[in-house]
């Protein structure tokens, strides 16, 4: 049996639809990792590009999606990935992906779930 914990991230109501926001869950000062909302599903991820292990990807504050808001984009090398399996579909990256995070919705709360350090 796993044992998780759930950390509070927002409601589903503050996030953007089409739009990327950074979380710092456990207070490390910066934010760690970053969820997408496109209607109503949301992915998570961590904020680490794989072209550099750890490297933050965001230029600026929530900053994680492209222009066109199609796409992933690690602005340290420009590497951009699909916004569903986080994939890299372009850049020096190719073929690798983000790391996935687990989250959870109770009517309409978003957790992280996250397991125990
Ligand atoms: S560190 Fe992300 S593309 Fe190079």
């Amino acid at each position: 049996m796993t044992i998780t914990r759930s950390v509070h991230l927002c409601h589903i109501d503050e996030l953007v639809d089409g739009e990327s926001r950074g979380f710092d869950p456990l207070r490390a000062g910066h934010d760690t990792m970053f969820v997408v909302r496109r209607a109503d599903r949301v992915r998570a991820w961590r904020d680490a590009c794989p072209h550099i292990n750890g490297a933050p990807m965001a230029w600026r504050k929530d900053a994680y999606l492209n222009a066109g808001r199609d796409r992933i984009v690690c602005s340290a090398h420009g590497a951009q990935f699909d916004i569903e399996t986080g994939l890299c579909v372009l850049g020096p990256c190719i073929g690798q992906s983000l790391e996935p995070l687990k989250i959870t919705s109770m009517s309409g709360a978003l957790y992280l779930e996250m397991a125990p350090a």
